[in-house]
């Protein structure tokens, strides 16, 4: 199986950014996939970010999925602005879809009702994440449940086109793990960069420690039972421990006497410990920025011997 996905460079990854994509696609990578996976720092563009931040930025997120178990060896990892061929794969795209596909993208409505500039590249953006996908010809995406539509959108762009001009394009399927399809953020949202309200994988123990503390509850004293089918902090906590963990601090929730602190405080432990070897691993990483380029360089190399490959076969098909 060929799997392929990305990640924006638009902020600090986030514990949902790890279990919803990071941790499947290096899980899908360590059992023998083909794997692909990107920095997608030409969809980081659509929403107008500083240049001088959105060149670091693509730096750190490198560093953190590389700390986080992304094997370069087994793995093809790039920039994607480091193969426009990209670009011209969307602009040929951009030609067979239609208007009133993009027009019902949840992500475009949602971004704009946030405040976003409604630019032609925010609309047309599931259109260029069609092409990541279809110029390496992946079988399966792995993502969280937010991008499902993307997906659905990548499929009918890809039949649409293969209808046209013959079969060319791998129709993909997305890998969403139920578990993990939607991590809750601190205000019980969806948690995105985007929303302000993320638990990063890494950063300083007193900020990670603060930003746990400040997950929301509702504001039941100390001695009253409470539900723990309800809270954040638990559904939180479910990602890291175990099945009798889980268990132990539902019961606890249950029995009374057993503050929303204590929970958050063993929520911060559990998170904490979870993300020690990552932390050493990112240490050593972020002295060697130099490294991390030619891993991002090397992975350029071979990503774009598909691409250009695949490019070839489109340009072929559709006359030019
Ligand atoms: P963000 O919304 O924070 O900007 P991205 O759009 O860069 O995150 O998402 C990168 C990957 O992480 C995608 O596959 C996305 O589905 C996944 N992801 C992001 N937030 C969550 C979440 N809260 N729960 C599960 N998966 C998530
Ligand atoms: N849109 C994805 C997100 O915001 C990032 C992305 C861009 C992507 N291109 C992709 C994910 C291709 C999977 C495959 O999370």
């Amino acid at each position: 199986m060929r799997i392929l996905s990305g990640i924006q460079p638009s902020g600090i990854p986030h514990i949902g950014n790890y279990f919803g994509m990071m941790q499947p696609a290096i899980r899908m990578q360590d059992e023998g996939n083909e794997a692909f996976l990107f920095i997608a720092d030409y969809h980081a563009l659509t929403t107008s970010p500083d240049p001088k931040e959105l060149r670091e930025r693509v730096l750190n997120v490198a560093i953190d999925f590389l700390a986080c178990g992304l094997d370069p060896e087994k793995t093809v990892f790039y920039r994607q602005s480091d193969l426009p061929q990209v670009c011209e794969l969307t602009w040929i795209l951009n030609c067979i879809t239609t208007v009133g596909l993009l027009e019902r993208a949840h992500s475009y409505k949602d971004k704009i009702a946030k405040g976003f500039i409604p630019n032609n590249g925010l609309f047309s953006y599931p259109v260029l994440m069609a092409a990541d996908i279809l110029l390496y010809k992946a079988n399966l995406v792995p993502v969280g449940k937010d991008q499902k539509q993307h997906l659905e959108i990548t499929r009918d762009i890809a039949i649409r086109f293969n209808n046209i001009y013959g079969n060319i394009f791998v129709v993909p399927e997305e890998k969403i793990q139920e578990s993990v399809a939607v991590i809750p953020g601190t205000d019980g949202q969806k948690m995105s960069k985007s929303y302000n309200n993320t638990i990063p994988i890494f950063g300083q123990e007193k900020a990670i420690r603060k930003t746990v503390m400040n997950v929301v509850t509702d504001c039941k004293g100390l001695e009253e039972p409470k539900d723990p089918s309800n809270c954040n902090v638990v559904a939180l906590y479910r990602l890291f421990a175990t099945e009798a963990q889980v268990s132990e601090m539902e019961a606890k929730y249950r029995a009374g006497n057993y503050g929303y602190g204590h929970a958050k405080q063993a929520l911060f432990e559990i998170l904490w410990e979870r993300f020690a070897p990552f932390r050493k691993r990112r240490e050593e990483l972020a002295k060697d920025p130099g490294y991390v380029e030619q891993i991002l360089k090397s992975g350029r190399e071979k990503a774009v011997v598909i691409a250009d490959k695949t490019l070839k076969e489109v340009r072929q098909a559709v006359g030019l």
